[in-house]
C-alpha cells in the first residue's frame, strides 16, 4: 500500500488524547482477558501507548507484537515502549495490517485501537485479526464515533450545525466517511467478522473544570480540527458563535468556564475466535 511515512497531522491530537485520558484508557486495557505469558498483537500500534500497557499485562513470560505500516510511527512507538518496564517484551513489525507477515493462530489476543478510520474494510480487518488468534482467543477493538465522541456544553443548535457540516465535509473529502462513525457499528462489525460472545463496553469519561494542561491541550487540538473540517460549511453567524466558544483566545472560550464539564465516550468490543 502506497502511504507516506510521515507521522500524520492527527497524531498531535491523538497523543494529547492519550495524555488527557491515560488513566481511563489504561483501565480499559486492564480489563482485557490477558493472562501472564500471553502473546498479544497490537495492530496499527501508532505511537505505542497501548503497546506499552499491553506489555505490562502479558508479564515477563509473554510478548507483544506492535505492528504498523509506517516505520516513523514504529520509531515513535519504540520510544514510548522503552520508557516502560516491559520494553523487552515488545517486538516491532512494519507491515500492512491486511497482509501481516505473521502465522495464523500465533496470538492469544489481537488488539486494535482507534484505527478503523485509517483502515478500509473494518469487517475484513477483524477477520484477519481473528485468523492470527488461536481458536478460543480474543479480538478486542477500541473505537469512537465522531458524532458522539465528546459531550460539550455548547448550544444544541450550534452542535447540530457543526456536526452536519462535519458530516458533509467528511463525505466530500475522504474515501470512507462512515469510518468516522464506526463506533456505533462496532458490535455488528465484530459479529460479521465471525466473532462469538461479543461483549460491548461503552465508557463515558468525565472531566470538570479546572482542566489539566493535558486536557486543555486535547480540547484545543480537537476543537481546531473540528473547525478545520466544518468552518467552510457553517454560515457566518454560526461560525461566529463557534469561534467565540471554541477559539482559545476568545474571552468566552468554553473550557475556561468555571462550570465547564465534558464527557468523552469510547467503545470497547471484545469477541471470541470460534474453536
Ligand atoms: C489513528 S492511528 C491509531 C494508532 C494507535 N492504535 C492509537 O490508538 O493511538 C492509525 C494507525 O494506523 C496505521 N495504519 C494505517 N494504515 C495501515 C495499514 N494498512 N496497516 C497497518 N497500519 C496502518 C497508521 O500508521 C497509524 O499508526
Amino acid at each position: 500500500m502506497a502511504e507516506s511515512d510521515e507521522i500524520p497531522p492527527y497524531q498531535n491530537a491523538l497523543g494529547a488524547f492519550h495524555d488527557a485520558f491515560a488513566d481511563e484508557l489504561k483501565a480499559m486495557v486492564d480489563t482485557l482477558p490477558i493472562r501472564d505469558g500471553d502473546r498479544v498483537l497490537d495492530l496499527a500500534c501508532g505511537d505505542g501507548r497501548f503497546s506499552r500497557w499491553l506489555a505490562d499485562r502479558v508479564g515477563p513470560g509473554g510478548f507483544v507484537v506492535a505492528l504498523d505500516l509506517r516505520p516513523s510511527y514504529l520509531e515513535l512507538a519504540r520510544g514510548t515502549v522503552s520508557a516502560g518496564p516491559g520494553a523487552d517484551r515488545v517486538a516491532f513489525v512494519s507491515a500492512d495490517a491486511f497482509r501481516p507477515p505473521l502465522p495464523d493462530g500465533a496470538f492469544d489476543l489481537a488488539w486494535c485501537a482507534q484505527s478503523l478510520r485509517s483502515l478500509p474494510d473494518a469487517v475484513g480487518l477483524l477477520r484477519g485479526m481473528a485468523r492470527l488468534v488461536r481458536p478460543g482467543g480474543k479480538v478486542a477493538v477500541l473505537e469512537e464515533d465522531a458524532m458522539h465522541h465528546l459531550i460539550l456544553p455548547w448550544p444544541e443548535d450550534l452542535e447540530l450545525a457543526v456536526r452536519r457540516a462535519e458530516l458533509e465535509a467528511l463525505a466530500d473529502s475522504i474515501q470512507l466517511p462512515r469510518s468516522y462513525y464506526a463506533g456505533r457499528r462496532l458490535p455488528r462489525i465484530a459479529a460479521e467478522a465471525g466473532l462469538e460472545d461479543v461483549s460491548v463496553w461503552t465508557r463515558a469519561i468525565d472531566r470538570t473544570a479546572p482542566l489539566s494542561g493535558a486536557e486543555r491541550a486535547f480540547l484545543r487540538l480537537e476543537l481546531a480540527a473540528l473547525r478545520e473540517r466544518s468552518a467552510d460549511r457553517l454560515d457566518p453567524d454560526e461560525l461566529a458563535v463557534f469561534d467565540r466558544l471554541a477559539l482559545p483566545d476568545s474571552d468566552a472560550y468554553l473550557p475556561d468556564r468555571p462550570d465547564f464539564a465534558l464527557t468523552c465516550i469510547e467503545r470497547l468490543v471484545v469477541g471470541t475466535v470460534p474453536s
